[in-house]
């Protein structure tokens, strides 16, 4: 994840450092039950650099790109050797309100370029790969709206981590030995009422998201009568180290249906941070202040997976029956604060404990002590 290699081919598998695109596309599938559908998906996901190059060499300045993720039950089935400790499913969040919910998908396929055409040709490509041995979740073509705006009108991915903090922020760290430089990814689909939205007046919105709308200044937290969307997705300890995460949101939408929504994307290298953002909006700060976008946008999915280096998604592929998939070593400390979810214990990865709530609401905020 240099940005060496960028410069010399700028096509690459796995780089959750990737440059923002004009283009991507969003696939979550599920596998198949049985080995044979395992075996085909391992196949195709462990290959999936060498489907990367043959499309996306044939126009360099596209930039193609995709990151494989991989859901938490799948990730067991195709390496039961060890897993991530922070992996889990997406826990339901319920607030007062609104709530988030938890929805199912095995792999996640995040595609960028430069062209619509190479997104699309690598994700045919790579279905035709997978064939039946899996099943399509949800599919979402998103779009650079003018200067990185969402549908909502607002400049989006300001204050993404860039340069060396870029790293530290969406990439696992030492404390997970056999995982250091693999990441998590979570997905939500938002759907906005853009109706009620644009009845608001400018100023009314900028509230809301904490920042002015036209030159995307920051407001002052400290003068805000309610906490504004960056000031609950700000994550902040007693020491005042700032917890980032990388966002790559899309627009995308269809106003033939009236269909106008946001593909929330988060990579980070603590699941906890991304969970407590999200506890933030929806619960809200204190307790039923959350997110005002969220009266104008629904969440309408949300998915965690797990994304391994590129090495490792290539060393999956050489285990055929999962017997010699790479197995960390079993040294792991745990994550430097408790998630939501006591990762002491292996999480639940049924559907029946995907589907249910974990009672997110209920939790009061805990100090956010003992991270390196
Ligand atoms: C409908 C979905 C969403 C929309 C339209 C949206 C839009 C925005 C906008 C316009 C900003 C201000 C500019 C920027 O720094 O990027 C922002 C900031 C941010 N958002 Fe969102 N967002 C959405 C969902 C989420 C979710 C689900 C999370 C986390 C779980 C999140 C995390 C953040 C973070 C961390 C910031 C930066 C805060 C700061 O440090 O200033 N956003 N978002």
């Amino acid at each position: 994840m240099t940005d060496t290699h960028w410069d010399r081919v700028p096509i690459d598998a796995q780089s959750v450092a990737a440059p923002l695109s004009r283009f991507a596309v969003f696939l979550v599938v599920s596998i198949g039950p049985g080995d044979a559908a395992l075996a085909q998906a391992r196949d195709v996901i462990s290959g999936i650099d060498d489907l990367v190059k043959t499309v996306g060499f044939r126009d360099l300045n596209g930039r193609l790109s995709c990151v494989v993720g991989i859901g938490s039950s799948a990730w067991d089935r195709l390496s039961p050797g060890g897993r991530p400790v922070e992996l889990h499913p997406f826990p339901v969040i319920r607030g007062g309100v609104h709530t988030a919910p938890s929805t199912p998908g095995d792999l996640l396929f995040h595609i960028r370029a430069e062209r619509a055409d190479l997104c699309f040709e690598l994700e045919r490509l790579t279905l035709d790969a997978l064939g039946d041995a899996v099943t399509v979740v949800d599919e979402v073509n998103g779009f650079r709206y003018f200067d990185a705006r969402d549908l909502l009108g607002f400049v989006d991915g300001t204050a993404n981590p860039t340069g060396a903090d870029l790293p530290g922020s969406a990439l696992i760290g030492a404390n997970d030995p056999g995982f250091t430089g693999c990441s998590y990814v979570v997905v939500q689909k938002y759907l906005h009422d853009l109706t009620s939205w644009n009845a608001l007046s400018v100023d009314d919105q900028e509230a809301i998201i904490g920042r002015s709308k036209v030159e995307n200044i920051e407001r002052d937290s400290a003068t805000e009568v309610r906490k504004s969307h960056k000031t609950l997705s700000t994550i902040t300890d007693e020491a005042g180290t700032e917890y980032d995460i990388l966002r790559d949101n899309m627009p995308f939408g269809s106003p033939g249906s009236r269909e106008f929504g946001t593909y929330f994307i988060g990579y980070t290298g603590r699941l906890w941070v991304l969970e407590e953002m999200l506890r933030r909006m929806f619960v809200g700060d204190p307790e039923g202040s959350y997110d005002r976008m969220l009266d104008f946008s629904t969440a309408a999915s949300g998915t965690t997976f797990f994304v391994p280096t590129n090495e490792i998604l290539g060393a999956l592929g050489v285990a055929g029956d999962g017997s010699q998939a790479p197995t960390p070593p079993d040294t792991a400390t745990p994550p430097d604060r408790a998630t939501p979810q006591d990762t002491a214990t292996p999480p639940d990865t049924s559907d029946a404990a995907r589907d249910s709530s974990l009672g997110i609401g209920s939790l009061r905020p805990r100090p956010l002590e003992g991270r390196q």
